[in-house]
């Protein structure tokens, strides 16, 4: 079986390494080596060219190397009816849980502050703040957003997540659509931003909502970290919200154009913390492993796992 892989940042070799590990009958092929479409039965994509994939017409699925699709869903010419299978994986949920729960408590624990000190040799120690008053509010409670609730849940944190579904999920509190956002938002001291890149979460994220977080928290006002994608934020309202006093911090691994380019005022503004969209990184292994059990299932004649609903986007 010949599986087409397409990515423009991640590295051939390693994955086929890996393929040829775990299922020495998969070829995985890069764009340059096919030399005839129809031999192509998958793809694995990341930000695949536009009309691409259209050139398969023996195509069955495309797996998408990520947890998001809108790297493949905005490809004008994407082949109807095949389907698109997304990254859903426990390692992908742990990496985004140790940086969701590291710069929450960075935040809650001051420690950018105690940094300052260090640098002024200065022996200050302050009443700290506890997580159990610090309330972080999720949007998205997805694979990903669920999995960074509890381990919030278990450090002691007040969680809480909005979705357009209600969720269950013990120790969370849950809000679900537009009726309940404004709610949500006024409770929420720390904002993280899990959702995908859709037509409705568009540019959401901006002044309206960033004015609506809690400002009598114990941190001394709201803060926001945006690991979602940057499509969903709007950065100058974020840089507007920081400067007037909204926002007392803003922590962002994923922006409107990626790479951030030299002349955004986030890189150099003292309340931001900029990462290089690798909050959570795809590991190979387990990817793998899902792909092929997926095609296993599909070639059984078994319904694959983890499709896309493509008309919502996520
Ligand atoms: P899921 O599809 O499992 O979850 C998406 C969540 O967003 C769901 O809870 C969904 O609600 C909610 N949602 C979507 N649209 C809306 C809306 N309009 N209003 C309210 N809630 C909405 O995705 P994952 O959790 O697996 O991943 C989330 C995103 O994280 C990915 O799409 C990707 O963009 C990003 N990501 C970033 C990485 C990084 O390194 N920075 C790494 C991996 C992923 P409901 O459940 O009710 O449908
Ligand atoms: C993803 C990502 O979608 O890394 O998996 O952003």
């Amino acid at each position: 079986m010949s599986i087409l892989f397409i990515s423009d940042v991640d590295s051939f070799d390693s994955w086929n390494a890996v393929f040829r590990s775990k299922e020495p009958r998969a070829r995985l092929v890069e764009r340059a080596e096919v030399d005839d479409p129809a031999s192509i039965e998958y793809a694995l994509a990341w930000n695949p060219p536009d009309g691409l994939l259209a050139q398969l017409p023996r195509l069955k699925a495309i797996f998408s190397l990520g947890a998001g699709v809108d790297h493949i869903l905005r490809d004008r010419n994407l082949p109807k009816g095949i389907p698109i299978v997304r990254a859903v994986d426990t390692n992908l949920a742990m990496r985004m849980a140790e940086y969701v729960v590291l710069h929450c408590l960075i935040l809650s624990r001051q420690q950018r502050r105690l940094d300052e000190q260090q640098v002024k040799r200065l022996w200050v120690s302050e009443l700290p703040v506890f997580s159990s008053d610090v309330r972080v509010g999720l949007m998205g409670l997805g694979h990903l957003g669920r999995y960074v609730a509890e381990r919030l849940r278990d450090i002691g944190f007040q969680v809480a997540g909005w979705s357009t579904e209600h969720k269950e999920i013990p120790g969370v509190t849950s809000f679900a659509g537009e009726g309940e956002l404004a709610s949500f938002l006024e409770r929420t001291d720390i904002l993280v931003s899990l959702l995908p890149h859709t037509s409705k979460t568009h540019r959401f994220i901006g002044k309206d909502i960033l004015r609506q977080l809690s400002h009598d928290g114990p941190l001394g006002g709201p803060a926001f970290i945006s690991v979602g994608r940057g499509t969903v934020h709007v950065e100058d309202d974020i840089v507007e919200a920081l400067d007037d006093g909204h926002l007392i911090a803003a922590v962002l691994d994923v922006f409107e154009r990626e790479p951030l380019p030299l002349e955004s005022p986030l890189w150099r503004h003292p309340k931001v913390t900029v990462t290089p969209h690798c909050a959570a990184v795809t590991d190979p292994r387990s990817i793998v492993t899902s792909v092929l059990s997926n095609i296993a299932r599909l070639e059984s004649g078994d319904r694959l796992e983890n499709i896309v609903n493509v008309d919502r986007g996520y």
